[in-house]
């Protein structure tokens, strides 16, 4: 297809008819799609992989879920997830498989992809991560002066980072207490100085996580972490065989770096960054939490990938989802989507899925290269629950804009204390309710609002919501969550037919600072040849750097 040529997408039968039948959809509020239809919240669930799904207050009919669907059925949603499943290149751009369903897949399953079982291949990784993961757990592994390691630090970035941190802070409640757990990620001296405060270097092992081991950030960070690591063992390079791991997919730089290929856990170039916690990436969580755990968040993951597959369209939680941001971004042109997890143990849920939706689908020409006549990827943002509801609520409940919400919620929590369950759930329920239903006018002067106060007392409501239920966050969990967002990104960027797993747009910025640290670190005044706005910012940040 040539760049000019429209995308296929709006020539679709199934768009034509929802952009028509938007127009009706438009008008209704949910107040009367409720009370014509008394069922609709009890109809329009649904349950999968241990999850429940209330899609019932979104601005959708069920003539909305079939042309969805029928849209689904015309853009090739299922063909494309079987050629995922069977390891074809679906990354285009990359010529790369896409296979973080095989890393979940349960030992006795195989997958032939080019010739070679990669089952096998995940399984012998896991196993030696397990064995690694017991020995550092039982203080069996000790460091070069006989400790046991007692703190463990990830070195990482972007999927290298966020999937661990994530995963660490929502699964706390399962981890080894004793053990320090702290993330390193900026280039910001500052986080690895804080992350490493206070640690003990002779306790401390470092995990250095990287796909490609070529990672500015991370390869600073990591040298660093040597340097530090190696001043408080008497400066013996042969310390470094025994505080540091390296995870990658890239042997011959972790050699280089000075990391003992033994001490390396290998994962492949089918697993991209962002879906990559539950490959050896997830090393640290397997510290943390233990093999056992870590295989049933592992569970967790397949378990949803089942549904994904064998669910109907119109049943099936990451199809339903993703077909909604489809709705909300190209029909009611909604630009975002917050995400608030009632459990302070997700606090991190919303930044890890702003790279997995943002990185994936934050693009702008299709798989053979036109570009797209209709928006791609919502933004992505939130907040845990009760805090959000304190801050940006207000702009959700009654300002200018359509934000479609996911509220995610636990029917029993890892810390009962007394009544405080109750209250938060109470929270989840009655927000979503308050979007969907608002107060009227009429409700309002009923509680007696003097008149001239009554329209900022106005909630129109018509706010859409997805109620999202589990019951209870534990690794299982916390695997069928990752893998629902996952195979929503799938859907959407299936639909929109653009590549989902390359992200060539941070790499324009990689490079630019890359030429421009040695403008900032030459002695000589350098010949600058940016805009004016660039030469003037560097001049202005050496200049001051001279001054120090
Ligand atoms: O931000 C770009 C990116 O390539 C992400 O996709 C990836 O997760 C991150 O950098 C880190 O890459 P690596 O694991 O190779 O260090």
């Amino acid at each position: 297809m040539s760049e000019d040529e429209a995308p296929a997408l709006r020539s679709r039968p199934a768009w034509a008819a929802l952009e028509s039948h938007f127009a009706e959809v438009e008008a209704r509020h949910l107040r009367d799609l409720f009370a014509s239809d008394p069922q609709r919240g009890e109809r329009l669930v649904a349950d999968g992989a241990g999850l429940h799904l209330d899609f019932s207050k979104n601005r959708i009919t069920d003539e909305t879920v079939m042309l969805l669907g029928q849209l689904a059925g015309e853009c090739g949603v299922e063909e494309r997830r079987e050629a995922m499943f069977a390891g074809e290149h679906i990354n285009v751009s990359e010529d790369r498989a896409v296979l973080h369903v095989a890393l979940r897949m349960p030992r006795q399953r195989s997958l032939l992809v080019d010739g070679v079982d990669v089952v096998k291949q995940v399984h012998e990784t896991l196993d030696r991560m397990g064995a690694f993961a017991e020995r550092v757990r039982s203080g069996e592994w000790t460091g070069h002066t006989g400790k046991p390691i007692r703190n463990v630090v990830n070195v990482g970035i972007g999927g290298s980072d966020l999937g661990p941190v994530m995963a660490y802070e929502a699964l706390r409640h399962f981890s080894r207490r004793e053990m320090t757990f702290r993330f390193v990620s900026n280039v910001d001296g500052t986080d690895f100085a804080e992350s490493t405060r206070g640690l003990d270097p002779e306790e401390t092992l470092f995990v250095i996580s990287s796909k490609t081991f070529t990672t500015l950030e991370t390869m600073t960070n990591a040298r660093t972490a040597r340097e530090w690591s190696l001043a408080g063992l008497g400066g013996e390079e042969a310390a470094v065989a025994k505080h540091f791991v390296a995870v990658s997919t890239n042997a011959e730089e972790v050699a280089k770096f000075g990391i003992d290929v033994e001490n390396m856990f290998g994962f492949w170039e089918w697993v991209g960054g962002r879906y990559s916690m539950d490959s050896a990436i997830g090393l640290s969580t397997m510290l943390a939490i233990g093999p056992a755990r870590f295989a049933e968040m592992l569970a967790g993951f397949h378990a949803m990938d089942e549904h994904f597959r064998e669910a109907p369209l119109a049943e099936n939680l990451p199809v339903l989802m993703g077909l909604l941001s489809v709705w909300y971004g190209d029909f009611f042109g909604a630009q975002t989507c917050g995400v608030f997890p009632y459990d302070q143990y997700l606090h991190r849920f919303p930044a890890y899925l702003q790279q997995l939706t943002m990185e994936s689908n934050g693009k702008h020409v299709t798989l053979d290269g036109a570009h797209v006549d209709y928006d791609t990827g919502a933004i992505f943002w939130g907040e845990p629950g009760t805090n959000g509801q304190h801050s940006f609520y207000q702009l959700i409940h009654q300002g200018t804009r359509l934000i479609p919400c996911d509220f995610i919620g636990f029917m029993h929590s890892n810390n009962p204390l007394g009544r405080h369950h109750d209250l938060l759930m109470s929270n989840v329920f009655a927000q979503s309710e308050a979007l969907a239903f608002g107060k009227t006018p009429e409700q309002v002067r009923a509680e007696g609002t003097a008149e001239e106060v009554v329209p900022h007392r106005v909630m129109e409501g018509n706010r859409p919501s997805n109620t999202i239920l589990a019951e209870r966050l534990d690794p299982h969990t916390l695997g069928t969550l990752v893998a629902l967002y996952e195979h929503s990104v799938f859907t959407q960027g299936a639909i929109w037919g653009i590549d989902s797993f390359d992200q060539w747009g941070v790499e324009l910025g990689k490079a630019l600072a890359v030429a421009i640290i040695p403008e900032l670190q030459a002695d000589e005044e350098p010949e600058l040849a940016h805009d004016s706005s660039t030469n003037a910012l560097i001049r202005r940040y050496r200049q001051a750097r001279r001054a120090e």
